[in-house]
C-alpha cells in the first residue's frame, strides 16, 4: 500500500461524515435507550377506545377478588384512557400482601441494589386508599423495595411521587400496586424511572455510552419507516411527543408492531443529539405513510416550520417557549431536515417536497433539506441540499458497492447514505462477514467524501427480546434489560470514528488482490493529546492471506514517524459467520496490539501511526 502524505494529494473530510441513524425499531427507544421501566404506562396501548389494551399489565390475585378494565376517566385530554381496578375482598379475606396489578416492564425491569427509582402515578378513588407499591422479582415473592400510599381525599385525580431504593439486584423485576381494602381505584400515567440516567436526561447510561463511543457526527431520528407509519394515524407527528410526558398521547408503532408512550419524544431526540455532540437530522413525515397518503392540497409545511421553531426559535416564540418550558432555553442546533423516508416513488412526492422545500428555505435559508430521491446516477429534477441513499444488500454486493460513488458526477447535491446494512442470511444478528463488507463500503465512502457528506448504518439497536418476526436484524448494538454488546458491525464503525473532519490521504494498493482489498489512510488530530496521527485501514474481504507492505511517500518516515508507538487493532475471527454475544461480547475484536506485522486474512485492520511533528 503506497500512501502519499504530501499536502497536494489530500482531501478534507466532512465534519459529520459518519454518524448514527436512530429508529424506534426493535424497542430501541421504548424498552431501550429511554430508561422508562413501565411499559404502557398510560393504559393506552390499544388506542383511544375502550376496552384499550392493558398488556403487559396483569392482575395479582384471583379474578374473583380483583377486576380491571379501562375507561375514559383520565384527567388528561390527549390520553383519556385510565385503569379502573375494583377490589372485591377486604382485609383478612384478601390473600396475604393484598391483590392488585403488576407491570413487568419490557421483558423484566432491571432493578439494582442501592439505586433509587422514581415512581410517579396518578390515582383517584372515592374511598380511602391504602396501597402498597413495590418492586419485586418476576414472581412477586422477593421484595426489592416497597412503600405505602395512604390517602383519604383522592376523589380528584392526585399525583403521587415516591423514591424507591432497592435492597437487592434483580434484572427481571416487576412493579406491583396492591391493596387489601375493598373499593375502586383508578390509575393513570404510572412511571418508574431510574434516577441515574445520563445527565438525568432519561437515557440509559450503558446504551448512551455505546453510541457516544462511536463519536457520531450526527444522529438521524426518529427513524425511517417509523417516521412514515403504516397508516397515517400511526406516523410520527412531533407535536404529539412534546410537552409534559403525562400528557403525551403515545402512539402505535404499527410498522414494527409495538406501542410507544413517546417518552423519547422530539425534545428528547434533540437533547440526545446535544448530549452526543452530534448534529440532529430530523426526518419528518412528507405526507405519506406506507399505506396511505395525505391529499397534496392538505400538506401543511407550517407544522414542520413549527417543529423547526421548537428546536431553534427564541424562548419567547410560540414553539420556542414550549422548549424553554421543558428546560432548554437555548436553541438546539438543528441544521438538517429530511423530507420523508423512501418516498420518492410516491406519485405526489415531488409536489409535497417542493412545498416543504419552499417554506423551509423561505423561513430558514440555512437549513439543509434532504430529498428522498436518488441523485447518485442522474441529476435530481428538484432543488435539494442533499439526497438520501439507502443500501441493503448481501455481503458481496455491499463490498462491491465500495466503488458505487466513484462514477457519480461531481455536480449537484451530495449524498446522505442514511441507511446501509448487509442483511439477513449474510449477516444474521450482525457477523464478521457483514462488518467486513460494510467496512469496504465505508472505505469507498471515505474515498468519495467529496460527494458523500454523511453516512450511517441502520438499525442501531436491538432489544434481544424482540420477537424474531417483529424486529429487523442485523443491528449494531444488542441489549436486554441490563446488559449490552456490540456486534462486529458496531466494532467496525470504531475504525471510522476518527474520520469526521480528518484529512484523507491518497493511498494506492499495488497488488493483484485488489478485488478483495480496500484501504484508506487519514490524518487526524487526537483531541486528547492534540498530537497528529495517521490511521491506515485495510480490509481483506478475500479468503487468501495477503502480505501487505505499507510505504509512505512524501514524508521522511524515519525522521517523523514513530513506529514504536504504532498500534494495530484487528477485527477478525476464525470464521466469517462468527458473531458476538452477551457471553462473548468482543469475540471478533482484538484491540490494542502493538505490532509491525501487517498480514491480514479476512480481517479489518486499523493502524494509527503516531507521527512526531
Ligand atoms: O432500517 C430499517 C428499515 O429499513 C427502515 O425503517 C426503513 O427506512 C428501511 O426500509
Amino acid at each position: 500500500l503506497l500512501v502519499n502524505v504530501s499536502q497536494g494529494s489530500t482531501k478534507k473530510m466532512p465534519d459529520n461524515l459518519f454518524g448514527v441513524s436512530f429508529e424506534e425499531i426493535n424497542n430501541a427507544g421504548a424498552g431501550g435507550l429511554w430508561a422508562e421501566l413501565v411499559s404502557n404506562r398510560g393504559f393506552e396501548s390499544g388506542g383511544l377506545h375502550t376496552p384499550s389494551l392493558i398488556e403487559p399489565w396483569s392482575i395479582i390475585g384471583d379474578y374473583s377478588l380483583v377486576r380491571i378494565a379501562t375507561d375514559f376517566s383520565s384527567c388528561f385530554n390527549r390520553n383519556p384512557v385510565a385503569l379502573r381496578m375494583e377490589v372485591l375482598c377486604d382485609s383478612n379475606a384478601c390473600p396475604d400482601g393484598g391483590v392488585g396489578v403488576y407491570n413487568p416492564g419490557y421483558w423484566g425491569m432491571n432493578i439494582e441494589q442501592a439505586k433509587t427509582y422514581k415512581l410517579v402515578l396518578y390515582i383517584r378513588s372515592l374511598d380511602s386508599i391504602n396501597l402498597t407499591v413495590s418492586l419485586t422479582d418476576s414472581t412477586g415473592a422477593q421484595t426489592l423495595a416497597a412503600s405505602n400510599i395512604i390517602a383519604t381525599h383522592v376523589s380528584n385525580w392526585t399525583k403521587v411521587e415516591i423514591a424507591l431504593i432497592a435492597n437487592a439486584t434483580n434484572h427481571n423485576s416487576r412493579l406491583e400496586l396492591k391493596t387489601n381494602r375493598k373499593g375502586i381505584i383508578w390509575f393513570d400515567q404510572v412511571s418508574l424511572m431510574p434516577m441515574d440516567t445520563y445527565k438525568g436526561h432519561g437515557f440509559r447510561n450503558d446504551l448512551f455510552k455505546m453510541v457516544a463511543n462511536l463519536k457520531p457526527g450526527f444522529i438521524r431520528f426518529p427513524g425511517g419507516s417509523f417516521a412514515e407509519g403504516k397508516s397515517l394515524i400511526s406516523a410520527y407527528w412531533w407535536k404529539d411527543t412534546v410537552g409534559p410526558w403525562e400528557e403525551r398521547p403515545g402512539h402505535m408503532n404499527d410498522v414494527w408492531a409495538y406501542w410507544t408512550d413517546d417518552g423519547l419524544g422530539y425534545f428528547e431526540f434533540l437533547q440526545l443529539s446535544e448530549d452526543l455532540d452530534a448534529s440532529p437530522i430530523w426526518v419528518f413525515n412528507s405526507g405519506f405513510s406506507q399505506e396511505q397518503a395525505v391529499n397534496p392540497s392538505n400538506i401543511k409545511p407550517l407544522d414542520v416550520l413549527d417543529g423547526i421553531e421548537f428546536a431553534r426559535g427564541d424562548p419567547d416564540s410560540t414553539w420556542g417557549s414550549l422548549r424553554a418550558d421543558m428546560g432548554h432555553t437555548e436553541p438546539f442546533r438543528l441544521n438538517h431536515v429530511a423530507v420523508g423516508n423512501q418516498d420518492c416513488w410516491r406519485q405526489d412526492y415531488r409536489e409535497n417536497y417542493l412545498k416543504f422545500y419552499a417554506a423551509i428555505k423561505k423561513a430558514y435559508p440555512d437549513i439543509k433539506v434532504i430529498s428522498n430521491c436518488d441523485g447518485s446516477n442522474t441529476q435530481l429534477d428538484h432543488p435539494a441540499d442533499l439526497y438520501d441513499y439507502h443500501l441493503y444488500a448481501n455481503a458481496n454486493t455491499m463490498f462491491s458497492m465500495a466503488r458505487k460513488f466513484d462514477l457519480t458526477p461531481r455536480i449537484g447535491p451530495k449524498a446522505f447514505v442514511s441507511e446501509y446494512a448487509v442483511t439477513w442470511d449474510d449477516a444474521r444478528y450482525g457477523n464478521l462477514l457483514a462488518a467486513l463488507a460494510e467496512a469496504g463500503f465505508l472505505i469507498g465512502i471515505e474515498k468519495n467524501c467529496d460527494i458523500v457528506d454523511m453516512a450511517s448504518n441502520a438499525p442501531l439497536f436491538l432489544n434481544a427480546n424482540t420477537p424474531g418476526n417483529k424486529g429487523f436484524r442485523p443491528d449494531a448494538i444488542v441489549f436486554d434489560s441490563y446488559q449490552t454488546y456490540g456486534t462486529p458491525i458496531y466494532w467496525m464503525q470504531h475504525f471510522f470514528s476518527m474520520s469526521n473532519g480528518a484529512t484523507l490521504l491518497d493511498s494506492t494498493l499495488q497488488t493483484n488482490s485488489s478485488n478483495s482489498l480496500m484501504a484508506s489512510t487519514i490524518w487526524f488530530q487526537n483531541p486528547i493529546d492534540k498530537k497528529k496521527y495517521l490511521r491506515v485501514k485495510v480490509v481483506n474481504y478475500g479468503s487468501n492471506k495477503v502480505n501487505l507492505k505499507i510505504a509512505f511517500e512524501g514524508l521522511d518516515d524515519h525522521g517523523l514517524i514513530d513506529y514504536s508507538k504504532s498500534l494495530k487493532t484487528v477485527l477478525s475471527s476464525t470464521n466469517v459467520k462468527d458473531e458476538n454475544s452477551f457471553q462473548n461480547p468482543t469475540k471478533d475484536y482484538i484491540a490494542g496490539h502493538y505490532a509491525r506485522e501487517l498480514a491480514s486474512y479476512h480481517k479489518l485492520l486499523r493502524i494509527p501511526v503516531y507521527v512526531k511533528l
